[in-house]
């Protein structure tokens, strides 16, 4: 990329958004994203399908809630705007849907802002630069903004994000107090990397690969099924429950990606869950 660099950006170390954004085929990245992504692909070429079914289940997650009359969502570690952003997907089945992107990447958050002035309106959409682990300070923000409507339930999307964070980043402790600032009747949406249930052809490759993300300062946390449910602790769990990636709510059409797990889901090594709010 040769576009100035927006402030704050590190081009130190590769970055987990312009990676995903690279993954996806994305042009927001730099060298260094790209020499760090190259080295995951090389070590396990599976990961760029995997950013692919991860974003699919996004799209359809966010068209299930659509089609449940949710028309307001909070998009937490939103990543670099690409094919299929979530206020596009509300809008195509709601229009005049609501969103606030929220992540502490600079050049996500840049990108989102271009994207909004262009396609957004500013009434309906807005874009934070923070840190998804402080629920208070995010929540009263989104608010601030005027587009969410604290009276009505909220979308909130947590995907492809909570394995970035240890159990000292408290990842329990400030998703369950984002349910309780949350107006009953909210869902979330979340997905999360594992190596429960995946097949063991391919472990010591992706072994290698948590291992290059540890190395660029950016160490993934698998967690277990059961973990991954605790995600959702006072949430009442939609149909069909938690699942591997491809297989939340299917649609072939939609989902060219997760079609490659047709025979083996679990290899897709990610767990899927949409929750609601009583
Ligand atoms: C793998 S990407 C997922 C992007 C998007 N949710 C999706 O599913 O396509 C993870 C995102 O989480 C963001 N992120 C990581 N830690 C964060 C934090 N503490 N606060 C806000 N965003 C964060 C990264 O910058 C990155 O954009």
């Amino acid at each position: 990329m040769s576009e100035p660099v927006p402030e704050g950006v590190d081009l130190d170390h590769p970055n987990p958004a312009r990676i995903y954004d690279w993954f996806l085929g994305g042009t927001t990245n730099w060298a260094i994203d790209r020499e760090f992504g190259a080295k995951v692909v090389e070590t396990f070429p599976l990961v760029r399908t995997m950013a692919r079914v991860g974003r699919e289940f996004l799209g359809r997650g966010v068209r299930h809630l659509a089609s449940q009359g949710i028309t307001q969502f909070l998009d937490l570690g939103s990543g670099v705007p690409t094919v299929g952003n979530v206020h596009e997907i509300a809008d195509s089945v709601n229009p005049g849907s609501r969103c606030v992107y929220v992540d502490n990447e600079p050049v996500a958050v840049a990108h989102s802002r271009v994207l909004l002035e262009r396609q957004g309106d500013p009434a309906r959409h807005a874009v934070l630069h923070g840190d998804l682990r402080h629920a208070d300070g995010i929540w009263e923000r989104a608010l601030a903004t005027g587009v969410l409507d604290p009276s009505r339930p909220v979308g909130l999307i947590v995907v492809n994000v909570l394995y970035f964070f240890g159990d000292g980043d408290r990842p329990y402790d400030f998703v369950a107090r984002y349910r309780d600032l949350l107006p009953s009747g909210s869902y979330l949406l979340s997905s999360h990397l594992t190596e429960d249930g995946v097949p063991r052809e391919g472990s010591s490759e992706r072994a290698r690969v948590r291992s290059q993300y540890q190395s660029s300062g950016s160490p993934l946390h698998l967690r277990t099924r059961e973990e991954f449910t605790r995600f959702f602790d006072g949430f009442d769990l939609v149909e069909p429950g938690v699942v591997w990636v491809p297989l939340w709510q299917p649609d072939v059409a939609a989902s060219p990606a997760s079609e490659e797990f047709a025979d083996e889901p679990s290899a897709s090594s990610a767990f899927a869950a949409l929750g609601r709010k009583p």
